[in-house]
């Protein structure tokens, strides 16, 4: 028989050493019983069901489990979830609004910006958040007066390409990504 969620978290809610954590996830709050050493990435996909959030590299390494929090970009892989209570996290599954793709999404597909898909929800996020930092000018490693960042109008392709850095993908896709992005950028496939 398949194990329920809800089933699931009253085995859990058992088990000696949990602690419970409420979590505020695309804008609905979820308590969790959890281990406290429990990483948001595994709350996430084991505890909730939000597979959207993938585990490529475990270590910080990828990207590929990239959420926002607070609408910054952190890799779920390297934070605790318990660490997040009082945080608004955001994940692939709550960034459209209803059946309306985010811009983000929609010029990923109109660049054909994936082929397997496996680390695009993290790119998307991670694009997301770097158009945000982008207005409000915090530089990146390749800025080269970081008295004077590139606001949104003069982000080059190479400084999406540097600050998109942490989003590896195995597939090879970064041109497109970098076009999808600049288009969201420049409002010719949405803005963000
Ligand atoms: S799974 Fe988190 S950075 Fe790779
Ligand atoms: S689309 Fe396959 S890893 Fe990026």
């Amino acid at each position: 028989v398949e194990p329920t969620k809800e089933g699931e978290r009253q085995r859990d809610a058992r088990r000696p050493g949990t602690i419970t954590v409420r979590l505020r996830i695309n804008g609905r709050l979820e308590t969790l019983t959890l281990d406290p050493r429990t990483t948001l990435l595994d709350a996430l996909r084991e505890h909730l069901g939000l597979t959207g959030c993938k585990k490529g590299c475990d270590h910080g390494q990828c990207g590929a489990c990239t959420v926002l929090v607070d609408g910054r970009r952190a890799l779920a892989c390297l934070s605790l979830a318990v660490q997040l209570q009082p945080s608004e996290i955001t994940t692939i599954e709550g960034l459209a609004r209803g059946e309306a793709l985010h811009p983000m999404q929609e010029a990923f597909i109109a660049h054909d910006a994936l082929q397997c898909g496996y680390c695009t929800s993290g790119q998307i996020l991670s694009a997301v958040a770097l158009l945000d930092e982008a207005k409000r000018r915090v530089p990146s490693h390749f800025t080269r007066d970081v008295r004077e960042p590139p606001g949104l109008a003069e982000l080059s392709d190479e400084e999406v390409r540097e600050r998109l850095s942490g989003n590896i993908c195995r597939c090879g896709a970064y041109p497109h990504i970098v076009e999808a992005v600049q288009a969201v950028r420049t409002g010719d496939g949405g803005s963000s």
